[in-house]
């Protein structure tokens, strides 16, 4: 499985309602290598059902909540449908754009997603606001498709037409620079597991750096 809930293990889902893990249409777990503590304020950038967001919230309890963002009204009212069932009440769903996050600045510790960054139209400007969002030294620990370096356009077209995912995703090369350009440091990006031929899921960390950094 390349996509979807059978990446979700039982541990990592555990508390999590069915239907949100069964709505999964993430490339991996990012939760899994996000690093959450207690306390955290963890923000999820396209947040679907909010499996991953339900995930958080218990993670970073007691003291901290889980904000999930998605622009669709239909996402945020299942997500909020699935919070009131699993009892998870340190949620927020909030409706708006990963290219104009409505969240201050400095506002959270930890930025998460599942395969959504590659479906903007601006990459650069959601890792902008992702960098905006996130406090001097907070941690940004995303699932996304990176497209093999060297895609000609007619492989691009092709497998826009398997799904919209991969057409649009950027390169490691790509993804490493526009972190770069987002203010954005130590930056790892581990491959996890292909999904094409000329695509893989993989695991991109990097940090905000602290004040006395900056
Ligand atoms: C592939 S699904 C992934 C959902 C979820 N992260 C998961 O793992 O199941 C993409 C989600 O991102 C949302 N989305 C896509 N582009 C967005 C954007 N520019 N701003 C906000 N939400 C967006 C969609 O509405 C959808 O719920």
């Amino acid at each position: 499985m390349v996509f979807g809930a059978d990446l979700y293990d039982r541990d990592a889902a555990a508390g999590v309602p069915d239907s949100a893990v069964a709505a999964s249409l993430g490339c991996g777990v990012p939760t899994a290598v996000a690093d959450l503590h207690p306390g955290d304020t963890v923000l999820d950038l396209g947040s679907g059902a909010g499996a991953d967001v339900l995930i958080s919230a218990r993670r970073v309890a007691p003291g901290g909540r889980a904000i999930g963002l998605d622009m669709t009204v239909e996402m945020i009212d299942l997500a909020r449908r699935n919070a009131t069932e699993a009892g998870v009440g340190n949620v927020e769903f909030l409706q708006g754009y990963l290219e104009e996050i409505p969240l201050p600045d400095g506002s959270v510790d930890v930025v998460i997603s599942n395969c959504v960054i590659n479906l903007a139209a601006d990459k650069s400007r959601v890792l902008r606001e992702a960098a905006r969002v996130l406090r001097a030294g907070g941690r940004f620990a995303v699932s996304d498709v990176i497209a093999d370096s060297g895609m000609d356009e007619a492989t691009r077209a092709d497998m826009q037409q398997w799904t919209g995912c991969i057409a649009g995703a950027l390169t490691r090369q790509q993804f490493q620079q526009a972190l770069d350009d987002a203010g954005l440091v130590d930056v790892e990006i581990t491959e996890t597991h292909r999904v094409h031929s000329h695509a893989a899921a993989a695991i991109v960390r990097a940090r905000k750096p602290a004040e006395l950094e900056g």
